[in-house]
């Protein structure tokens, strides 16, 4: 499942009139890199949870016959070749969000869909790794099964100074793969159990749905996610932490701040335009060439 029905207001005026999860990181947008992950790790059903202005997700997944034409009659392989991913052998479905309530909120509406099995959740806009080589998915789904576990959630390590942006983890040991004894939420440094912070992959077993059902609004009257998974560790189901490990740094593109970056780190590793966008960076940066 592919949650991408939040407002986006911290890139306003960006996403005004259009979803944050189809901003353009290097050549595609970012729910691309999503699908792409989840696609290679051999997931073939996904779920988008979507919500008002969101339409052009579904177009950016349909095949779109018209284009495809007009490029083949032109003879424009290489854009042809672009929109291969058009071809995934993958079936999408989509629900709506009637009311932004939350991620956890957002979860809870895949509820009939997913029935009595496990799944993933996937935050639309959130890359792992440059290219979205990642497979962290796997190595979370492993661990599920393996461990007979109620949830298990990605991990990357951040600054100290930055643990009050995000979940943070209570970790039992502090191995690749841990058991997670609580989760704290946006903590001050001085109170963080860890600098292992959520990052934006979870497996999930249904019975967070009936946890789900019974969460309250919390912080800015939302349902959160992780309040959720933290009463299903309270009830005695086991959750487990899996570490990104270098090279699989989550790109989270909900800030201007974040996007910048993300999107210059993936200008620059593109082998057709990187080498002149570095050219032109080091100009800009008025810097000698090494
Ligand atoms: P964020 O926590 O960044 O929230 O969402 P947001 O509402 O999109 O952004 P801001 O805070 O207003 O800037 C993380 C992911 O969860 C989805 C978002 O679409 C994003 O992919 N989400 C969030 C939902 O699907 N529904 C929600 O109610 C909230």
């Amino acid at each position: 499942m592919i949650p991408v029905a939040g407002l986006g207001t911290r890139l306003l005026p960006a996403t005004k009139s259009q979803p944050k999860e189809m901003l353009p990181v290097g050549r595609k947008p970012v729910v691309q890199y999503v699908v792409e992950e989840l696609t290679r790790v051999g997931i073939t059903r996904v779920l988008f949870i979507t919500g008002p202005g969101k339409a052009s997700i579904e177009n950016h997944f349909d095949l779109n016959a018209e284009l495809i034409q007009t490029l083949r009659e032109s003879g424009k392989e290489e854009l042809l070749a672009a929109l291969e991913y058009e071809r995934a052998t993958v079936q999408y479905f989509y629900t709506r969000q009637r009311q932004s309530l939350g991620l956890g909120h957002a979860v809870a509406c895949a509820r009939s869909f997913v029935g009595h099995q496990p799944f993933v959740v996937a935050l639309g806009d959130s890359i792992i790794g440059m290219h979205a080589e990642s497979d962290v998915v796997q190595r979370m789904t492993r661990c599920y099964h393996e461990r007979e576990a109620a949830a298990v959630i990605a991990f990357e390590e951040v600054p100290h100074d930055e643990v009050s942006q995000y979940g943070i983890a209570r970790p039992k040991t502090d191995e690749e793969l841990f058991e997670i004894v609580d989760l704290v939420e946006k903590p001050s440094p001085r109170e963080a159990p860890s600098n292992l912070a959520i990052a934006a992959r979870y497996v999930l077993s249904p019975v967070i749905f009936k946890a789900l059902a019974q969460t309250r609004r919390g912080k800015g009257g939302e349902i959160q996610l992780t309040d959720a998974i933290r009463a299903v560790i309270r009830n005695g189901g086991r959750a487990y932490g899996v570490r990104l490990r270098p090279g699989e740094r989550r790109y989270d593109i909900g800030n201007f701040d974040a996007y910048f970056e993300a999107f210059v780190a993936f200008a620059l590793a593109d082998p057709k335009f990187g080498p002149a966008l570095r050219r032109h960076l080091l100009e800009a940066l008025d810097v000698s060439h090494p």
